[in-house]
């Protein structure tokens, strides 16, 4: 179907970003990112909507797409399989961009899939999502200048049709000669104001340079089945996922896992808690409308 831009302004000025179901149009939510949140807005039920109410003004919007379509065209030739998409701009106070993407079937998710399948096809999945990432990382060897991120979690992948397809492209994290093309300055502005330096000073250039790393996305991948409750695949996906690196490489070994997983959860969980209380001032205590929508209690 046919998206209307003036249908998705008009979403975007009736908007309660606390309450997204009571907005003007209203709209159902799919799932919370890190940095945007994914909607589905009536009628376009084909859909989904990743709402970046990231920009200060047009110009920024307009190159953030330019980017976004850079990237999943440099994903694209690296083999990966990525969903039908398309992009928008919407003037509000700011410029908020809406990447259109084609819907996927809940029971299509990886992470859902997950707790479906046995033991056995759930390993042979987790198997082929190390060997799509590892296309990005010959990509990458291949073409000196082009650098590609990814991040290879399985709640980023689908599996359509016996196909694997990889749709967390709305933060295009990539290199153009050595040099970032996504301005980190963006995923900061989804931080609360106070805290930027501290999020800058600690962990910025960690999380953006974890994703060019095939080794680190594989343990990223793997100790995030802590999250997903499946402690049990981690030592098979240890396995698997060591037969993919570079012969050079060192080994993955179950403490990295670990420590890896007890880092990370520390990083989300002050993320997102910093967040909330941006969220408290900016409504309670200075009278105004918070642009963000946060997921709710997320269990780690
Ligand atoms: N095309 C889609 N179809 C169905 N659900 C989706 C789609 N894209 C995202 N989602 C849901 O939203 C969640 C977050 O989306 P994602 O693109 O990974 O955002 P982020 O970059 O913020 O992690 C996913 O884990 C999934 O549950
Ligand atoms: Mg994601």
């Amino acid at each position: 179907m046919f998206i209307d831009i003036l249908h998705i302004q008009k979403f975007e000025k009736g908007l309660n970003p606390q309450y997204p179901e009571k907005s003007e149009i209203p709209a159902t939510i799919v799932g919370y990112g890190e940095i945007s949140s994914i909607f589905k807005i009536n009628p376009y039920n084909d859909w989904v909507f990743k709402r970046l109410p990231l920009f200060v003004n047009d110009d920024d919007a307009t190159q953030y797409i330019k980017k976004y379509n850079d990237y999943v065209h440099y994903l694209k030739e690296a083999g990966i399989s990525l969903p039908n998409d398309n992009t928008f701009i919407v003037k509000s106070k700011k410029a908020v961009v809406y990447v259109a993407q084609e819907a996927l079937n809940k029971a299509d998710l990886c992470q859902n899939l997950l707790h479906t399948l046995s033991v056995k096809e759930t390993l042979m999945m987790v198997d082929n999502i190390f060997k799509e990432i590892k296309k990005v990382s010959d990509y990458n060897r291949e073409h000196k200048e082009v650098l590609l991120s990814i991040d290879g979690q399985i709640s980023n992948w689908a599996l359509v049709a016996d196909k694997l397809v990889y749709f967390d492209t709305s933060t295009p994290l990539f290199k153009i000669k050595g040099v970032e093309q996504m301005d980190p300055e963006l995923l900061l502005n989804s931080t609360p104001r106070a805290m930027r330096w501290l999020i800058r000073k600690f962990f910025l250039q960690e999380v953006m340079d974890r994703y060019y790393d095939i080794r680190l996305i594989y343990i990223d991948l793997i100790a995030n089945l802590y999250k997903e409750k499946k402690h049990d695949l981690i030592d098979n996906s240890i396995v698997l996922a060591n037969n993919f690196l570079p012969k050079n490489a060192t080994h993955i070994t179950r403490r990295e896992i670990d420590k890896y997983y007890q880092n990370d959860k520390f990083i989300w969980q002050l993320f997102l808690a910093l967040r909330r209380l941006d969220r408290w001032l900016t409504n309670r205590v200075f009278g105004k409308q918070y642009e963000f929508i946060l997921p709710g209690k997320i269990d780690r």
